[in-house]
Protein backbone atom coordinates (compact mmCIF):
# COMPACT_ATOMS: atom_id res chain seq x y z
CA UNK A 1 0.00 0.00 0.00
CA UNK A 2 2.90 2.16 1.20
CA UNK A 3 4.47 1.64 -2.42
CA UNK A 4 1.76 2.35 -4.44
CA UNK A 5 1.57 5.81 -2.39
CA UNK A 6 4.82 6.69 -2.98
CA UNK A 7 4.61 5.72 -6.80
CA UNK A 8 1.25 7.77 -7.29
CA UNK A 9 2.88 10.72 -5.39
CA UNK A 10 6.07 10.27 -7.98
CA UNK A 11 3.52 10.21 -10.67
CA UNK A 12 1.73 13.28 -9.58
CA UNK A 13 5.03 15.29 -9.43
CA UNK A 14 6.35 14.60 -12.67
CA UNK A 15 3.23 15.79 -14.04
CA UNK A 16 3.48 18.77 -12.09
CA UNK A 17 6.75 19.03 -13.54
CA UNK A 18 6.08 19.51 -16.77
CA UNK A 19 2.97 21.90 -16.00
CA UNK A 20 6.13 24.00 -14.36
CA UNK A 21 8.28 24.26 -16.72
CA UNK A 22 5.82 25.19 -19.57
CA UNK A 23 4.71 27.97 -17.24
CA UNK A 24 8.37 29.20 -16.42
CA UNK A 25 9.11 29.06 -19.82
CA UNK A 26 8.81 32.91 -20.33
CA UNK A 27 10.86 33.47 -17.07
CA UNK A 28 14.01 31.44 -18.10
CA UNK A 29 16.33 34.38 -17.94
CA UNK A 30 14.98 35.61 -14.38
CA UNK A 31 15.08 32.42 -12.93
CA UNK A 32 18.51 31.25 -13.50
CA UNK A 33 19.83 34.35 -12.22
CA UNK A 34 17.90 33.28 -9.33
CA UNK A 35 19.44 29.52 -9.47
CA UNK A 36 23.06 30.46 -10.24
CA UNK A 37 24.49 31.35 -6.79
CA UNK A 38 24.10 27.73 -5.33
CA UNK A 39 24.30 23.92 -6.65
CA UNK A 40 20.79 23.50 -4.78
CA UNK A 41 19.24 26.22 -6.92
CA UNK A 42 21.06 25.18 -10.09
CA UNK A 43 19.20 21.64 -9.20
CA UNK A 44 15.97 23.35 -8.52
CA UNK A 45 16.09 24.92 -12.06
CA UNK A 46 17.20 21.83 -14.13
CA UNK A 47 14.00 19.68 -12.52
CA UNK A 48 11.23 22.51 -11.88
CA UNK A 49 12.34 24.78 -15.29
CA UNK A 50 14.44 23.60 -18.04
CA UNK A 51 14.76 19.95 -19.50
CA UNK A 52 18.65 20.57 -20.06
CA UNK A 53 19.73 17.84 -17.90
CA UNK A 54 16.92 15.51 -18.32
CA UNK A 55 18.71 13.17 -20.82
CA UNK A 56 21.91 13.14 -19.02
CA UNK A 57 20.98 12.16 -15.47
CA UNK A 58 18.64 9.43 -17.25
CA UNK A 59 21.73 8.08 -18.86
CA UNK A 60 23.77 8.29 -15.49
CA UNK A 61 21.24 6.98 -13.72
CA UNK A 62 20.39 3.80 -15.84
CA UNK A 63 24.54 3.45 -15.96
CA UNK A 64 24.17 3.40 -12.18
CA UNK A 65 21.64 1.06 -11.79
CA UNK A 66 22.69 -1.61 -14.15
CA UNK A 67 26.33 -1.28 -13.30
CA UNK A 68 24.75 -4.08 -10.65
CA UNK A 69 21.56 -5.29 -11.40
CA UNK A 70 22.00 -6.15 -14.97
CA UNK A 71 24.60 -8.96 -15.45
CA UNK A 72 24.61 -7.54 -19.76
CA UNK A 73 26.04 -4.63 -18.57
CA UNK A 74 29.76 -3.71 -18.41
CA UNK A 75 29.33 -3.55 -14.86
CA UNK A 76 31.58 -6.26 -13.50
CA UNK A 77 34.09 -6.12 -16.58
CA UNK A 78 34.89 -2.71 -15.32
CA UNK A 79 34.51 -2.97 -12.05
CA UNK A 80 37.50 -6.17 -12.47
CA UNK A 81 39.75 -4.15 -14.90
CA UNK A 82 39.86 -1.68 -12.34
CA UNK A 83 40.17 -3.94 -9.49
CA UNK A 84 43.19 -5.38 -11.60
CA UNK A 85 44.51 -2.45 -12.60
CA UNK A 86 45.57 -1.57 -8.83
CA UNK A 87 46.65 -4.59 -7.92
CA UNK A 88 49.08 -4.08 -10.94
CA UNK A 89 49.85 -0.50 -9.40
CA UNK A 90 50.59 -2.11 -6.12
CA UNK A 91 53.14 -4.89 -7.48
CA UNK A 92 54.89 -1.78 -9.30
CA UNK A 93 55.43 -0.08 -5.61
CA UNK A 94 55.97 -3.16 -4.35
CA UNK A 95 59.57 -3.38 -6.79
CA UNK A 96 60.58 -0.26 -5.08
CA UNK A 97 59.70 -0.88 -1.73
CA UNK A 98 58.62 -4.77 -0.64
CA UNK A 99 55.10 -5.18 0.88
CA UNK A 100 53.60 -8.16 2.55
CA UNK A 101 50.08 -7.44 1.88
CA UNK A 102 48.12 -5.07 -0.17
CA UNK A 103 44.40 -5.25 -1.90
CA UNK A 104 43.09 -7.70 1.04
CA UNK A 105 40.02 -5.26 0.80
CA UNK A 106 38.80 -6.17 -2.74
CA UNK A 107 41.14 -8.85 -3.73
CA UNK A 108 38.42 -11.50 -2.99
CA UNK A 109 36.31 -9.43 -5.35
CA UNK A 110 38.54 -9.68 -7.88
CA UNK A 111 38.80 -12.77 -8.42
CA UNK A 112 35.28 -13.79 -8.19
CA UNK A 113 34.89 -11.44 -11.15
CA UNK A 114 37.40 -12.73 -13.06
CA UNK A 115 35.99 -16.53 -12.60
CA UNK A 116 32.47 -14.88 -13.92
CA UNK A 117 33.98 -13.17 -16.65
CA UNK A 118 35.68 -15.94 -17.85
CA UNK A 119 33.06 -18.42 -17.55
CA UNK A 120 30.95 -16.32 -19.45
CA UNK A 121 32.75 -14.88 -22.83
CA UNK A 122 36.06 -13.19 -22.03
CA UNK A 123 37.85 -16.03 -23.00
CA UNK A 124 41.07 -15.67 -25.04
CA UNK A 125 40.94 -11.76 -24.96
CA UNK A 126 43.93 -9.78 -23.65
CA UNK A 127 42.02 -9.83 -20.74
CA UNK A 128 42.44 -13.35 -20.26
CA UNK A 129 46.18 -13.24 -19.61
CA UNK A 130 46.39 -9.63 -18.56
CA UNK A 131 44.69 -11.16 -15.20
CA UNK A 132 46.50 -14.01 -14.80
CA UNK A 133 49.64 -12.73 -15.33
CA UNK A 134 49.06 -10.35 -12.69
CA UNK A 135 47.24 -12.24 -10.27
CA UNK A 136 49.62 -15.25 -10.63
CA UNK A 137 52.61 -12.48 -9.91
CA UNK A 138 50.17 -10.62 -6.68
CA UNK A 139 50.27 -14.16 -5.03
CA UNK A 140 53.55 -14.59 -5.66
CA UNK A 141 54.58 -11.13 -3.88
CA UNK A 142 51.99 -11.32 -0.45
CA UNK A 143 52.54 -13.29 2.07
CA UNK A 144 50.22 -16.19 2.36
CA UNK A 145 48.31 -16.29 5.53
CA UNK A 146 45.10 -19.12 6.10
CA UNK A 147 42.92 -16.15 4.25
CA UNK A 148 45.53 -15.38 1.18
CA UNK A 149 46.09 -19.73 1.03
CA UNK A 150 42.32 -19.96 0.89
CA UNK A 151 42.59 -16.97 -2.11
CA UNK A 152 45.53 -18.94 -3.63
CA UNK A 153 43.68 -22.15 -3.78
CA UNK A 154 40.44 -20.95 -5.45
CA UNK A 155 42.81 -18.59 -7.76
CA UNK A 156 44.97 -21.93 -8.77
CA UNK A 157 41.69 -24.06 -9.74
CA UNK A 158 40.25 -21.25 -11.76
CA UNK A 159 44.17 -21.02 -13.65
CA UNK A 160 43.35 -24.73 -14.39
CA UNK A 161 39.61 -23.99 -15.77
CA UNK A 162 40.93 -21.64 -17.85
CA UNK A 163 44.43 -22.32 -19.32
CA UNK A 164 45.90 -19.95 -21.44
CA UNK A 165 46.72 -21.22 -25.10
CA UNK A 166 50.34 -22.78 -25.90
CA UNK A 167 52.60 -19.93 -26.27
CA UNK A 168 50.86 -17.45 -24.53
CA UNK A 169 53.13 -17.00 -22.00
CA UNK A 170 56.12 -15.25 -23.68
CA UNK A 171 55.60 -12.37 -23.11
CA UNK A 172 54.35 -11.14 -19.49
CA UNK A 173 51.27 -9.00 -19.16
CA UNK A 174 52.15 -7.63 -15.97
CA UNK A 175 54.22 -4.96 -14.39
CA UNK A 176 57.84 -4.42 -16.20
CA UNK A 177 60.59 -2.21 -15.55
CA UNK A 178 60.86 1.34 -17.92
CA UNK A 179 63.71 0.05 -20.12
CA UNK A 180 61.56 -2.96 -21.33
CA UNK A 181 59.27 -0.23 -23.18
CA UNK A 182 59.72 -0.56 -27.22
CA UNK A 183 62.20 1.78 -28.68
CA UNK A 184 60.08 4.36 -30.87
CA UNK A 185 61.97 5.83 -33.95
CA UNK A 186 59.79 8.37 -34.07
CA UNK A 187 61.30 11.54 -34.02
CA UNK A 188 59.56 15.02 -32.20
CA UNK A 189 59.49 16.41 -36.14
CA UNK A 190 57.78 13.72 -37.80
CA UNK A 191 55.29 13.14 -35.04
CA UNK A 192 54.34 17.14 -35.76
CA UNK A 193 54.17 16.47 -39.35
CA UNK A 194 51.42 13.67 -38.32
CA UNK A 195 49.64 15.99 -36.01
CA UNK A 196 49.87 18.55 -38.68
CA UNK A 197 48.70 16.73 -41.34
CA UNK A 198 45.81 15.66 -39.75
CA UNK A 199 42.82 17.90 -40.64
CA UNK A 200 39.15 17.37 -40.50
CA UNK A 201 38.39 16.16 -44.24
CA UNK A 202 35.05 16.44 -45.16
CA UNK A 203 34.78 15.79 -48.94
CA UNK A 204 35.62 11.91 -49.85
CA UNK A 205 36.30 9.87 -53.10
CA UNK A 206 34.30 6.41 -53.75
CA UNK A 207 37.17 4.28 -52.89
CA UNK A 208 36.05 2.06 -50.10
CA UNK A 209 38.23 1.38 -46.91
CA UNK A 210 39.32 -2.03 -46.02
CA UNK A 211 37.42 -2.88 -42.45
CA UNK A 212 40.64 -4.66 -42.09
CA UNK A 213 42.58 -1.30 -42.12
CA UNK A 214 39.58 0.31 -39.70
CA UNK A 215 39.98 -2.98 -37.17
CA UNK A 216 44.11 -1.89 -37.40
CA UNK A 217 43.51 1.39 -36.83
CA UNK A 218 41.53 0.62 -33.71
CA UNK A 219 43.83 -1.84 -32.38
CA UNK A 220 46.50 0.73 -32.07
CA UNK A 221 44.02 3.86 -30.73
CA UNK A 222 43.24 1.26 -28.19
CA UNK A 223 46.71 1.50 -26.55
CA UNK A 224 45.48 5.29 -25.65
CA UNK A 225 45.04 5.66 -21.50
CA UNK A 226 41.73 5.43 -19.44
CA UNK A 227 40.65 5.99 -15.80
CA UNK A 228 41.47 3.01 -14.13
CA UNK A 229 42.12 1.35 -18.10
CA UNK A 230 39.13 0.69 -18.05
CA UNK A 231 37.89 1.45 -21.58
CA UNK A 232 34.36 2.53 -21.26
CA UNK A 233 33.30 2.57 -25.04
CA UNK A 234 32.11 0.53 -27.77
CA UNK A 235 32.97 1.51 -31.19
CA UNK A 236 30.61 1.02 -34.14
CA UNK A 237 31.36 1.24 -37.55
CA UNK A 238 28.39 1.70 -39.62
CA UNK A 239 27.73 1.53 -43.23
CA UNK A 240 25.27 0.69 -45.76
CA UNK A 241 21.22 0.99 -44.50
CA UNK A 242 22.58 2.27 -40.56
CA UNK A 243 24.44 4.89 -42.42
CA UNK A 244 21.61 5.91 -44.49
CA UNK A 245 18.87 5.77 -41.60
CA UNK A 246 21.58 8.05 -39.78
CA UNK A 247 21.90 10.77 -42.40
CA UNK A 248 18.17 12.81 -42.14
CA UNK A 249 19.47 13.29 -38.42
CA UNK A 250 20.09 17.02 -38.06
CA UNK A 251 24.08 17.09 -37.31
CA UNK A 252 26.90 18.71 -37.95
CA UNK A 253 27.49 16.66 -41.44
CA UNK A 254 24.32 18.60 -43.29
CA UNK A 255 26.64 19.83 -46.05
CA UNK A 256 28.69 17.02 -47.00
CA UNK A 257 26.42 14.46 -45.98
CA UNK A 258 26.33 12.90 -49.50
CA UNK A 259 29.99 12.41 -49.78
CA UNK A 260 29.90 10.26 -46.38
CA UNK A 261 30.60 6.69 -46.80
CA UNK A 262 31.23 5.42 -43.22
CA UNK A 263 30.66 6.84 -39.94
CA UNK A 264 32.73 5.66 -37.02
CA UNK A 265 30.45 6.08 -33.56
CA UNK A 266 32.53 6.09 -30.34
CA UNK A 267 29.93 5.09 -27.73
CA UNK A 268 30.62 5.26 -23.82
CA UNK A 269 29.45 2.34 -21.76
CA UNK A 270 27.64 4.14 -18.56
CA UNK A 271 27.29 0.65 -16.76
CA UNK A 272 31.00 0.70 -16.30
CA UNK A 273 30.12 2.88 -13.13
CA UNK A 274 28.16 3.13 -9.80
CA UNK A 275 29.60 6.67 -8.62
CA UNK A 276 27.90 9.94 -10.58
CA UNK A 277 31.23 11.59 -9.52
CA UNK A 278 32.66 8.98 -13.03
CA UNK A 279 30.09 10.43 -15.28
CA UNK A 280 32.65 12.34 -17.21
CA UNK A 281 34.81 9.57 -17.72
CA UNK A 282 32.87 8.35 -21.00
CA UNK A 283 33.62 11.75 -22.22
CA UNK A 284 37.44 12.01 -21.75
CA UNK A 285 38.31 8.51 -22.10
CA UNK A 286 36.71 7.90 -25.54
CA UNK A 287 37.67 11.51 -26.39
CA UNK A 288 41.65 10.25 -25.88
CA UNK A 289 40.97 6.98 -27.70
CA UNK A 290 39.52 9.26 -30.46
CA UNK A 291 42.49 11.15 -31.36
CA UNK A 292 44.81 8.52 -31.03
CA UNK A 293 42.31 6.94 -33.80
CA UNK A 294 42.01 9.71 -36.33
CA UNK A 295 46.06 10.00 -36.09
CA UNK A 296 46.43 6.14 -36.75
CA UNK A 297 44.22 6.49 -39.65
CA UNK A 298 46.24 9.32 -41.23
CA UNK A 299 49.00 7.45 -40.53
CA UNK A 300 46.91 4.34 -42.98
CA UNK A 301 46.28 7.25 -45.38
CA UNK A 302 42.66 7.54 -44.31
CA UNK A 303 40.83 10.88 -43.48
CA UNK A 304 37.73 11.70 -40.93
CA UNK A 305 36.06 14.68 -39.53
CA UNK A 306 34.84 14.33 -35.65
CA UNK A 307 31.04 15.43 -35.56
CA UNK A 308 29.34 16.90 -32.77
CA UNK A 309 26.90 14.57 -30.83
CA UNK A 310 25.55 16.91 -28.85
CA UNK A 311 23.53 16.10 -25.32
CA UNK A 312 19.98 16.50 -27.15
CA UNK A 313 17.27 14.07 -25.90
CA UNK A 314 14.98 13.46 -29.40
CA UNK A 315 18.58 12.69 -31.03
CA UNK A 316 19.78 10.68 -28.47
CA UNK A 317 16.49 8.64 -28.45
CA UNK A 318 16.46 8.36 -32.36
CA UNK A 319 20.08 7.46 -32.34
CA UNK A 320 19.44 4.82 -29.61
CA UNK A 321 16.61 3.27 -31.63
CA UNK A 322 18.79 3.20 -35.37
CA UNK A 323 21.55 1.66 -33.48
CA UNK A 324 19.56 -0.26 -30.80
CA UNK A 325 21.80 1.29 -27.83
CA UNK A 326 20.82 0.47 -24.14
CA UNK A 327 19.58 2.82 -21.94
CA UNK A 328 22.89 3.24 -20.52
CA UNK A 329 25.50 3.72 -23.78
CA UNK A 330 25.56 7.20 -24.72
CA UNK A 331 26.97 8.75 -28.20
CA UNK A 332 30.69 10.13 -26.99
CA UNK A 333 32.10 11.00 -30.84
CA UNK A 334 30.77 10.41 -33.86
CA UNK A 335 33.17 10.88 -37.33
CA UNK A 336 32.91 10.38 -40.79
CA UNK A 337 35.60 8.50 -42.58
CA UNK A 338 37.00 7.71 -46.07
CA UNK A 339 39.62 8.39 -48.13
CA UNK A 340 40.04 12.46 -49.27
CA UNK A 341 38.48 13.41 -52.81
CA UNK A 342 41.90 14.80 -54.81
CA UNK A 343 40.21 18.61 -54.30
CA UNK A 344 38.47 18.16 -50.95
CA UNK A 345 38.81 21.81 -49.69
CA UNK A 346 40.62 21.59 -45.93
CA UNK A 347 39.70 25.04 -43.84
CA UNK A 348 42.89 26.20 -42.47
CA UNK A 349 41.51 26.38 -38.71
CA UNK A 350 44.47 28.18 -37.58
CA UNK A 351 45.00 27.02 -34.16
CA UNK A 352 45.45 29.05 -30.93
CA UNK A 353 49.24 30.46 -30.18
CA UNK A 354 51.06 28.57 -27.46
CA UNK A 355 51.30 31.69 -25.14
CA UNK A 356 47.27 32.19 -25.32
CA UNK A 357 47.22 28.94 -23.34
CA UNK A 358 49.86 28.54 -21.57
CA UNK A 359 50.44 29.58 -17.91
CA UNK A 360 53.51 28.82 -15.85
CA UNK A 361 52.37 28.22 -12.10
CA UNK A 362 54.39 28.07 -9.17
C1 LIG B 1 34.00 17.47 -30.73
C2 LIG B 1 34.09 17.97 -32.14
C3 LIG B 1 32.95 18.21 -32.83
C4 LIG B 1 33.01 18.62 -34.16
N1 LIG B 1 31.86 18.77 -34.86
C5 LIG B 1 31.89 19.06 -36.17
C6 LIG B 1 30.71 19.10 -36.93
O1 LIG B 1 29.62 18.86 -36.40
N2 LIG B 1 30.81 19.37 -38.26
C7 LIG B 1 32.00 19.62 -38.86
O2 LIG B 1 32.02 19.86 -40.07
N3 LIG B 1 33.16 19.59 -38.16
C8 LIG B 1 33.13 19.30 -36.83
N4 LIG B 1 34.29 19.23 -36.10
C9 LIG B 1 35.57 19.51 -36.74
C10 LIG B 1 36.10 20.87 -36.31
O3 LIG B 1 35.43 21.87 -36.98
C11 LIG B 1 37.60 20.89 -36.59
O4 LIG B 1 38.25 19.89 -35.83
C12 LIG B 1 38.23 22.25 -36.22
O5 LIG B 1 37.69 23.27 -36.96
C13 LIG B 1 39.75 22.20 -36.45
O6 LIG B 1 40.04 21.81 -37.77
P1 LIG B 1 40.96 20.56 -38.09
O7 LIG B 1 40.27 19.33 -37.51
O8 LIG B 1 41.05 20.50 -39.57
O9 LIG B 1 42.27 20.78 -37.43
C14 LIG B 1 34.25 18.84 -34.77
C15 LIG B 1 35.42 18.61 -34.05
C16 LIG B 1 35.34 18.16 -32.75
C17 LIG B 1 36.60 17.88 -31.99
Amino acid sequence: MRDKIDYLILRIFKSIVYRLRNRFKPKKLDLMKWAIDSPVKSTVYYTLIDSGFDIEHFRVLNGKYNHKANSKSSGIYAQTRRNVHRIEKGISASFLKKRNVFAKEYIEETINGVEKLLDSKYIDTPFHKWSFDVLNSYFSLITLDDYFNNLKNKWDEIVKKHPLKNGENIVNYSPFQHNKLPVSNISFTELDTLFKRRHSVRWYNDDEVDVQLIKKAVGSALASPSACNRQPFEVLYITGKKLEELKPLKLGFEMFSDSIKAFIFIVGDLSSYIEERDKHLIYIDGSLFAMSLMLALEALGISSCPINYPDVTNIDNKVQDILNLEGYQKGVMLMSVGYASDNSPIPFSAKKGVNEIFKEIN
